[in-house]
């Protein structure tokens, strides 16, 4: 089975075509960074006229990558949610336009589950059931994973997702957007000496909105924003938030008895975040499964995980159905 998969949740316009084993055939993220930096966030209306301009190029681009047809795809698969609405519509209707037109399956996949199954492109998959940490700019939750649609949540954030605060503090230090790669390239091979809060750190549930104002107070104490200040600040910060990351993702394996543990979504590109959790995990005889960078971030790549499996099981969604902006898995 061939299908073509859809996902537009945020401000990245993508398209991904997948064949039987998880093979990616093709696959085309048009980011909007460059758009959103000078607002240093996404802003929900230009996010979604923008993808009304890209998404037909950016499936063209698809298929001729591909080398494919539409008579070639058996089914299609779209972000029904979480997001922002006026983006999620954009990717919807296209993708229904398709169904209907050509008469094949559709499906709506949460974006969040197409995060837990991102390792499973072109790479050694881990068994369930499995722990996986989606922290991006929109959310931060730590699932149990036993099977596709068999899902449990551990902890979620109760205010800031951990990308968010990345995003925030890199604003207030000047640093640019996306606020994690830049607070990532200030911070390198460097370890910050500022000391910050762990909030809630005996509980499953996550809070980043403290330790945003504590790194807030400390910033307006400066007269000056010397360089040495950001760089000793932004790794303070970044070690801080890995530190809180690594330690609930290997508890919470640890008590679900579960050896393998999935990170994923934005933040799970930074490359401290990805040697700590190693770290930790082989001490715990652990074994990590992270995406390659390209798959951390949005894509249509792992929304056609899930699609594949789901439309050849024979599992479809209504085409009545709409955008669910704040669906809860
Ligand atoms: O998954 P994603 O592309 O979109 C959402 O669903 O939000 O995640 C974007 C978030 C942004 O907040 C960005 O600052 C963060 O992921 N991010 C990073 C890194 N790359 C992107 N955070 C820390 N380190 C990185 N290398
Ligand atoms: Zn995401």
């Amino acid at each position: 089975m061939i299908i073509l998969a859809v996902e537009t949740s945020c401000d990245d316009t993508s398209c991904a075509v997948m064949a039987d084993d998880y093979k990616l055939l093709a696959s085309t993220v048009s980011s909007q960074n460059l758009i959103h930096e000078k607002f240093g966030g996404v802003v929900p209306e230009i996010a979604s006229r923008r993808h009304l301009e890209n998404i037909t190029p950016v499936f063209n681009q698809t298929m001729t990558n591909a080398g494919l047809s539409l008579k070639d795809i058996d089914g299609i698969c779209v972000t029904l949610g979480p997001g922002l609405v006026g983006s999620l519509l954009v990717g919807i209707m296209f993708a229904k336009g398709l169904a209907v037109s050509t008469k094949k399956p559709f499906l709506g996949i949460n974006h969040i589950e197409g995060h837990f199954f991102a390792p499973f492109i072109g790479q050694e998959k881990p068994d369930f059931p499995y722990v996986a940490l989606v922290a991006s700019g929109g959310h931060t939750a730590l699932y149990i994973v036993s099977g596709f649609r068999d899902y449990k949540l551990v902890g979620q954030t109760r205010d800031d997702a951990a990308g968010e605060s990345f995003d925030k503090v890199a604003k207030m230090l000047g640093l640019g957007y996306p606020g994690g790669v830049a607070i990532q390239n200030v911070s390198e091979n460097f370890d910050g000496s500022i000391t910050l809060p762990k909030p809630l750190e005996r509980e499953d549930d996550f809070s980043f909105s403290g330790l945003k104002t504590h790194v807030s107070n400390i910033i307006k104490k400066q007269e000056v924003l010397s360089d040495e200040f950001k760089k000793n600040m932004a790794a303070s910060f970044q070690k801080t938030v890995v530190e809180i990351l690594t330690t609930k993702t290997i508890n919470a394996a640890i008590k679900a008895g579960a050896t393998h543990v999935v990170i994923s979504g934005g933040v799970s590109a930074n490359r401290l975040l990805r040697k700590k959790i190693h770290e930790k995990a082989s001490l715990n005889n652990l074994r990590v499964f992270i995406p390659p960078p390209e798959f951390c971030t949005d894509n249509a790549a792992m929304i056609g995980v899930v699609g594949h499996k789901l439309l050849s099981d024979g599992i479809t969604t209504e085409l009545s159905a709409s955008a669910i902006p704040d669906w809860v898995l």
